[in-house]
C-alpha cells in the first residue's frame, strides 16, 4: 500500500509531513502534522528533522524554507500555487510603498518569498488583527493582499489609516451570503463559521451587529481556529464557509456533530494537486526542493518572526 510505503520511507529518510486542513483526506492521514498556515509554520520552526515535506501550496513550503535555512524543504507540485498571492507583484508593492512613505507593510503569509521580503510584518488569518493592533496607531497601515481579510481586520480593529490592496481567494470571493442563507435555512439550530478571506465577511459581520442572525452563533475564524471551534462547542450542527478540505478532520475530530459547507464549490484546484503518488515520488526522489535566495530569505524572515511571536 503507498501510505505504510509513504510512512516508511518517511522514517527512514528523517523526514516530517505537514499538511494543510485544505488537503485530501489520503495527504491528512499520512502527515504528521495537519493545521493552519500558522500552525504549520510554527511546526516548521521547531521540527527537528531534517526534511520538512509541505503539503500544501508554493508560498507555505517556501515560509518554511525562510524559517529553516538549514533544512531541506520538499514540495510534491512546484505547481501548487495559490491565486491570492498571485495578486500582487513585488514592482507593485514597491510603488504602493513609494506612494506612502512611512506606511507599515502587513502581508498577509499567502504570498511570495518575493514580497515577504518588502513587508514589515507577515500575518496569517489568525492572528491579523492582533498584528495589526500591535502597530502603533499613529502609523499609516498597507494591509495586502486580501481585500476581504483586511477589510475584515480594518472593521474589528477601527483602523482608519489602514489601505488595503485588491486582491482575492477566487475559492473564497466565490462563498456568497446566499450560499450561506440558505444552508442555514436549512439548518436551524446550526452555528456559523466564517473564513475571514470570504467575500460575504463584511456582510455578515453587519448582519449580525443589526441581529439578523438573533440567537444563532457566528464565528470568523482561520481554519485551526474553527478546528478548535468546533470541538469546544456544545452545538451539533455547523455550516462552514472555507474551502471544503477542513470538512474531513471536523468530522473525525468530532463523530457526534454534522458539518455542512457553505458552497461545496469551494474547493481549491492547487491544495488538490498534491496526491500521494506525488508525494511517495517526492519522499523516495527528493524532489522538489523550495529554495528562497538568501538575500530574499534574510530579509523576509523578520516579517514572518514577526508574525511568528504575535498569536
Ligand atoms: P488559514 O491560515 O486559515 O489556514 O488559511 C490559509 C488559506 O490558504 C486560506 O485560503
Ligand atoms: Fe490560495 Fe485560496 Fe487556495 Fe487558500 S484556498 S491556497 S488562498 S487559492
Amino acid at each position: 500500500m503507498l501510505d505504510e510505503q509513504i510512512l516508511k520511507l518517511k522514517r527512514e529518510k528523517d523526514v516530517v509531513i505537514l499538511a494543510h486542513n485544505y488537503q485530501l483526506p489520503a495527504i491528512q492521514d499520512v502527515a504528521d502534522f495537519v493545521g493552519d498556515s500558522l500552525s504549520l509554520a510554527r511546526q516548521a520552526a521547531k521540527t527537528p528533522h531534517k526534511t520538512i515535506l509541505f503539503c500544501g501550496v508554493h508560498f507555505m513550503a517556501e515560509t518554511a524554507a525562510i524559517i529553516c535555512p538549514d533544512k531541506k524543504v520538499l514540495i510534491p507540485d512546484l505547481a501548487a500555487g495559490c491565486s491570492l498571492s498571485d495578486s500582487i507583484t513585488v514592482d507593485q508593492l514597491r510603488n504602493w510603498k513609494k506612494e506612502h512613505p512611512g506606511a507599515i507593510a502587513v502581508g498577509y503569509v499567502n504570498t511570495t518569498a518575493e514580497i515577504k521580503s518588502e513587508l514589515d510584518y507577515c500575518c496569517t488569518s489568525s492572528n491579523a488583527v492582533n498584528v495589526v493592533k500591535s502597530i502603533p496607531e499613529n502609523r499609516e497601515v498597507l494591509f495586502l493582499p486580501d481585500m476581504f481579510l483586511g477589510s475584515y481586520v480594518a472593521k474589528v480593529t477601527g483602523r482608519k489609516n489602514m489601505y488595503i490592496w485588491a486582491g482575492e481567494c477566487h475559492v473564497h470571493a466565490g462563498i456568497r451570503s446566499e450560499d450561506i442563507h440558505k444552508k442555514l435555512d436549512s439548518l436551524a439550530n446550526s452555528e456559523l463559521l466564517v473564513h475571514p478571506e470570504c467575500s460575504c465577511t463584511s456582510q455578515i459581520m453587519y448582519e449580525v451587529a443589526v441581529g439578523d442572525y438573533k440567537n444563532r452563533q457566528v464565528q470568523v475564524l482561520s481554519t485551526e481556529g474553527m478546528m478548535n471551534y468546533a470541538k469546544q462547542s456544545s452545538a451539533k450542527q455547523f455550516v462552514v464557509a472555507t474551502e471544503t478540505g477542513i470538512l474531513y478532520r471536523m468530522q473525525q475530530q468530532n463523530p457526534g456533530k454534522t458539518f455542512v459547507p457553505a458552497s461545496s464549490n469551494a474547493v481549491c484546484q492547487y491544495m488538490k494537486m498534491i496526491t500521494l503518488d506525488k508525494v511517495f515520488a517526492s519522499l523516495r526522489d527528493d524532489k522538489y526542493e523550495v529554495r528562497v535566495p538568501k538575500n530574499t530569505a534574510d530579509k523576509a524572515r523578520l516579517a514572518i518572526e514577526r508574525m511568528l511571536a504575535i498569536s
